[in-house]
């Protein structure tokens, strides 16, 4: 055999069974938890235009200026296929004037360029959720106990919320003057990237993994110690509702999310299964996006959940050999009409049920059953259609009882539970 002709593009995977079942499992419970909490799904476009990016996710964030995939279509417009959900839904709630409060939630693919690893692809699913137009405190929290419950109903254990507060316009720019000047004197240490960092966006100076920049910024201010009274109000409100709702959390000084639009709170949730690329989610607050966007002033509050980490995250349930499917086996060519009955009845009755019309024999539509992973099996034979009954076999215990035809679709669904 001659060498694949086609293979897919770097950092991209496929999901082909039984993971892309799991896949669909994790979705599942994403959507019935955000209905439980009060989100509805927004759909927007996967590309935007490059500016709606540029202007929110930040000009000098990493996702800007080196994990975009951006493009000219063919009239010259530059649109970037979406790095991140938020943006597009703060575009979308204004341009279609969606009265706020609203809590809207969206799952689909992302891009983003970067050195694809375990836990990172080019192309990856994000569950994110958005709280426009709330501004209490105990929002923050809510959204924080709303992850954390998530990584919970999928039997994640492992899981550990950070969280900080990175201040807001007003207290911040007394801390950037604060950090860059003690930057400025440990400049001899940093590397490259964090000295340009130190013009652009100095907090990113925290995330570097370089050894010599770790142990700089060691004894450097931390955004906490110098919140406004507002925000440190705002701060300990949040971390007093997390420890009524029991919701256990660190505060991190260091947390640097690699976005520019957030204020006050910030957190991550962090699973120990990952390895480097550690991250489940993230979110926090941006009370001045919408605002930046031409909209009205509007406090909100957001996170994003990867899937794909998510599922390396989730414990391997006992993997279904058997899945919720009945094949109809038919003995003989003048069965088949029968048969066909009887799949159209199972499947009207909301059961899954397949026929092989190819395999003759009924050994080889059982081996076909067999491969498909089918749970049990409906028989369609000469003796039985006479009897005005059918056989249904159980394949996972190898039981096989002859019953009424009008009785079929109950025993199968007792066979499948
Ligand atoms: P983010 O922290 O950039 O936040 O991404 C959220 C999550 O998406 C990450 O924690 C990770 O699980 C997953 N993720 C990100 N990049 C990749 C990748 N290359 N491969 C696999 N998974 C990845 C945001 O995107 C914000 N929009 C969250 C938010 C919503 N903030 C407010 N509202």
């Amino acid at each position: 055999m001659g060498g694949l002709k086609h293979t897919r593009p770097k950092g991209t995977q496929d999901f082909i069974p039984p993971e892309s079942a799991r896949l669909r499992q994790i979705e599942t419970v994403a959507r019935s938890l955000c209905e439980r909490y009060g989100f509805q799904e927004i759909v927007t476009p996967v590309f935007e235009h490059t500016e709606v990016y540029v202007k929110s996710s930040g000009s000098g964030s990493d996702i800007v200026t080196k994990e975009m995939y951006s493009f000219k279509d063919r009239a010259g417009r530059d649109l970037t296929l979406r790095p991140e959900g938020t943006p597009g839904v703060v575009r979308a709630v204004l341009e279609n004037y969606i009265r706020v409060p609203c809590r809207l939630y969206y799952i689909g693919p992302h891009f983003r360029y970067g050195r694809p690893q375990k836990g990172r692809y080019r192309e990856f699913r994000q569950l994110g959720v958005e709280a426009l137009g709330e501004a209490h405190p105990m929002v923050d929290a809510e959204l924080i106990r709303f992850g954390v419950v998530f990584f919970q109903e999928l039997g994640i254990t492992d899981c550990l919320t950070q969280l900080t507060s990175i201040g807001c316009r007003v207290c911040r720019p007394a801390y950037r003057d604060k950090l860059v000047m003690f930057l400025v004197g440990h400049q001899g240490e940093l590397c490259p990237d964090c000295r340009l960092r130190l013009e652009r966006n100095p907090l990113r100076v925290f995330d570097c993994k370089v050894e010599t920049c770790r142990i700089a910024v060691a004894d450097a201010p931390k955004p906490a110690e110098y919140l406004c009274p507002e925000c440190q109000r705002h701060h300990q409100a949040v971390m007093a509702a997390l420890r009524r709702w029991e919701v256990r959390f660190e505060v991190n000084d260091r947390l640097v999310r690699g976005l520019d639009y957030y204020n006050r709170t910030t957190f991550e949730y962090i699973s120990t299964r990952l390895g480097a690329q550690d991250s489940l989610g993230g979110g926090g607050r941006y009370d001045y996006l919408v605002a930046d966007f031409g909209g009205p002033e509007t406090p909100a509050v957001g996170l994003a959940i990867g899937l794909e980490r998510t599922l390396l995250a989730t414990p391997e349930s006992s993997p279904a050999v058997r899945r919720k499917l009945v094949f109809v086996v038919w003995l003989a060519e003048s069965e088949l009409d029968a048969a066909v009955r009887v799949l159209d009845r199972l499947r009207a009755a909301g059961i899954p049920a397949q026929i092989d019309f190819d395999a003759r024999k009924p050994k080889h539509q059982f081996r076909s059953a067999d491969a498909a992973g089918a749970a049990c099996c409906v028989i369609v034979g000469p003796d039985e259609l006479a009897r005005g009954s059918l056989s249904v076999k159980n394949l996972e215990t190898g039981e096989q009882l002859e019953v009424p035809q009008n009785t079929v679709v109950e025993q199968v669904r007792s066979f499948l539970r």
